[in-house]
């Protein structure tokens, strides 16, 4: 006799593992699937995100910015560091150790929520009555029945044609997380978050890293202002970013990767490094999930298609996170799980698609929300534009960190904020407070107006609030 669930979850990664547990919390009978694997076998639950993702990703570049920070910056504080080393295998061990805390902390927040986990692969059978047959094969094998089944297998790492990954050479985002020493030279195709994320961990910890990049611009999605200050920053640290590069043949070999590119006026060139990371975006994951068994509508890419409320071509089962359309974030994949959980439940479960941020690791950080410059001109959008510069924040001189800048954009008429853009230091949390902002669509006036504790990297935020109408007060 099958375990009958209201809700399955097959997967669970940020998408998948908070629909499970806000399922549960609105008293629905919830089961959350999931294939990953540890080193031991057992289950490590949290997806991409947890295992080859966010979490491990961070961990690395917080030591390898510690690493940085000791070795260049820490004279500048009077302190002198004599004999700086670095274990990479304690760095790798310690970021494997976040990231178990991270998969315990989903089992226990599944048995916290009496959310049923099954440690397996799940897979579409067929439908029956009232709901879905759902198969998992894993360490036992079982057949479930959901009444509503949401798909939440997330991606995987898009490989270059004809060149698969080993994990040894050519390194996807999960070989990228662990390496066993610093190369002394590492390539990367492409320059877009994980490029210069991974790229700048490796640099970092000492590695030569040169990146080829197929557009012809820096962060073509990021505003102008924020991207040339940022290759600004990256190219003085010494990441060498090639754009508008070709990239031909590929040739790993015993002790390196033979990379042949041409720039952008055709020359050719020759590329010799120790390990290449290959980061030209991700693909929609649905193999094994059984979508021909019950014909579950799929996109030319393999994403799952849904409509705006994740609901796909099959009544009772809805698709959310990676796996479907829209950016790749976790966030992302979080608040549309929670959205489907609360629909199924009755509820008006939403998302404000408009005002996801974005932030990327880097050092400066980049992070922004809403429309950027390029957008509103190329919509005939009215606006008005503040920046304001962290070199004239207090704060940032204290910190010895006064890269980058604030940008603030609003409606020219009304004042509403448009976008906020940040690099600098801290901007992934200082731009919480323009989501917050736009979220209650707040005017520039009013971020200008609010009291901001001194000193402090917000009062930037603030100055460019107040730029937008031209009386900084600091600048
Ligand atoms: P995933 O996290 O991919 O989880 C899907 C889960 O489903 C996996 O555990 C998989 O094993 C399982 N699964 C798949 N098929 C089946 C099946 N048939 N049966 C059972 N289980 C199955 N995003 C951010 O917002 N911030 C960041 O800082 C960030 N950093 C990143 C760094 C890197 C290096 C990478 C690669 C990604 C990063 N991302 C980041 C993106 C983020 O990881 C993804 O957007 C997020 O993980 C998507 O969540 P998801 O739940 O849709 O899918
Ligand atoms: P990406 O889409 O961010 O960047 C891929 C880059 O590769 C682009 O600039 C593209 O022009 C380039 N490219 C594509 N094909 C190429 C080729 N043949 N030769 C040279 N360049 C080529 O993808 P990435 O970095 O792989 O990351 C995947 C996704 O994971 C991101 O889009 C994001 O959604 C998520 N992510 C989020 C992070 C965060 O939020 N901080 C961190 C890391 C990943």
């Amino acid at each position: 006799m099958s375990q009958t669930f209201d809700v399955i979850v097959i997967g669970a990664g940020p998408g998948g593992y908070i629909a499970a547990i806000r399922a549960a919390q609105l008293g629905l009978k919830a089961a959350c699937i999931d294939e990953w694997k540890n080193a031991a076998g057992g289950p490590a639950p949290g997806g991409t995100c947890t295992n080859v993702g966010c979490i491990p990703s961070k961990a690395l570049l917080q030591s390898s910015e510690h690493y940085e920070h000791a070795a260049l910056h820490f004279a500048d504080h009077g302190i002198g560091v004599a004999g700086l080393s670095l274990d990479v295998a304690r760095m790798i061990g310690r970021k494997d150790a976040v990231v178990k805390q991270n998969n315990d902390g989903i089992l226990y927040l599944f048995k916290k929520n009496k959310v049923s986990f099954f440690h397996g692969r799940g897979s579409f059978v067929k439908a029956v009555e009232g709901g879905w047959e759902i198969a998992v094969a894993g360490a036992s094998s079982e057949t479930l029945v959901g009444r509503q089944v949401i798909v939440a297998t997330g991606s995987r790492a898009r490989a270059l044609p004809g060149l698969p990954f080993d994990e040894e050479r050519v390194l996807s985002n999960d070989g990228a997380l662990r390496l066993g020493s610093v190369p002394q030279t590492v390539g990367m195709i492409g320059s877009g978050v994980i490029g210069l994320e991974m790229g700048s961990v490796w640099r970092r910890l000492g590695a030569q890293v040169t990146v080829l990049e197929a557009m012809p611009a820096f962060l073509p999605a990021v505003d102008e202002t924020i991207a040339k200050e940022a290759y600004k920053a990256f190219t003085k640290q010494g990441l060498g970013i090639e754009l508008g590069v070709k990239v031909g043949e590929v040739t790993p070999s015993a002790d390196g990767v033979r990379v042949a590119w041409s720039d952008a006026k055709g020359q050719a060139h020759t590329l010799e490094v120790e390990r290449l990371i290959v980061s030209i975006g991700r693909v929609p994951h649905t193999e094994g999930l059984g979508a021909s068994m019950v014909g579950l509508q799929l996109d030319e890419r393999g994403a799952v298609v849904v409509n705006e409320d994740c609901r796909t071509n099959l009544p009772g089962v809805w698709a959310v996170g990676d796996v479907v359309r829209g950016p790749m974030l976790a966030h992302k994949a979080e608040e549309e799980g929670v959205a489907v959980a609360e629909r199924i439940a009755g509820q008006h479960g939403h998302v404000d698609f408009d005002i996801i941020p974005w932030v990327i690791y880097t050092s400066p950080e980049i992070a922004w929300v809403g429309r950027n410059e390029q957008h509103l001109k190329a919509q005939g959008h009215a606006y008005k534009a503040g920046t304001f510069p962290f070199l004239a924040n207090g704060r940032a001189r204290a910190l010895g960190d006064t890269t980058g800048l604030v940008k603030f954009l609003a409606d020219a008429a009304t004042d509403e904020i448009l976008g906020v853009h940040i690099v600098g230091p801290m901007a992934s949390e200082l731009i919480a407070e323009a989501v917050v902002a736009m979220a209650f669509r707040a005017s520039s006036e009013d971020i200008a107006r609010i009291c901001h504790a001194h000193p402090s990297l917000s009062e930037a935020t603030k100055e460019a609030a107040l730029a937008v109408d031209k009386r900084t007060l600091n600048f």
